[in-house]
């Protein structure tokens, strides 16, 4: 799904398929191949994902290993965040915030979290490394928006050696062609798109972090 050979994820984290989530991960995709690097796209609805049990498990596990580890594809998904040379979120707002799959990958990542708390060596060795994203909003107003989403991103990827860069929002797109059609917003998720791109080349001494 994602191999060594890629520079940028691109993670598309809509419940609806050929949405405005899809085509802003097509775009930012296509932006980063522009500005010369390679890019992957990563459907989060192609993968099974368990809600965690808050069992705390990982708190005292000496690897800080999640207990549902092999029962799903959370693991894999994490392995993304860790080995890219950056990372994209191409995401619907769902009631102020990410939608529910997502944010259920998020929950999972309390482990990330424990191993970052406890200074585990193979996280430590993971390099920093820029983010970006791109959220899609049905309603036209709203100033907080997009700042539940924004937090959520934002915590959730700094344990993983990602810094979140300020979000691009765009509202008013409800159905599935609304940011296809707007020539403005389909540039400023282009232009998101290259700035990732260029991201990756302006680091290209910098090395992948550790295979794991
Ligand atoms: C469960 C659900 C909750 C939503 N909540 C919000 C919301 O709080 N605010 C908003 O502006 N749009 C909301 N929307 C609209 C979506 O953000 C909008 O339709 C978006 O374009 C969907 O992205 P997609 O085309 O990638 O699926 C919601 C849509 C769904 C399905």
């Amino acid at each position: 799904m994602f191999d060594a050979s890629d520079d940028v994820a691109v993670i598309a984290c809509s419940h609806r398929a050929g949405g405005n989530s899809d085509a802003a991960a097509a775009l930012l995709a296509r932006g980063v191949r522009e500005a010369g690097a390679s890019a992957r796209v990563v459907e989060l609805r192609q993968y099974r994902v368990l809600a965690c049990l808050a069992c705390r498990a990982c708190a005292a596990e000496a690897q800080s290993r999640c207990v549902l580890a092999a029962q799903d594809d959370v693991e894999s998904l994490f392995h993304v965040l860790l080995h890219a040379r950056a990372v994209i979120f191409a995401s619907p707002i769902y009631f102020y915030g990410l939608p529910s799959l997502c944010k259920t990958w998020v929950d999972r990542s309390q482990r990330i979290w424990e191993a970052r708390r406890k200074g585990d060596s193979w996280l430590a060795a993971v390099p920093e490394r820029p983010a970006f994203a791109c959220f899609v909003a049905g309603q036209a107003k709203g100033d907080r928006l997009f700042d539940g989403a924004r937090l959520t991103l934002k915590y959730f990827l700094v344990n993983f050696g990602l810094s979140l860069a300020e979000p691009l929002g765009l509202r008013g797109m409800d159905a599935a062609g609304d940011l296809l059609s707007n020539a403005a917003a389909t540039r400023a998720v282009l232009d998101m798109g290259h700035a990732a791109g260029k991201s990756v080349h302006h680091r290209s001494g910098a090395s992948h972090a550790p295979r794991s």
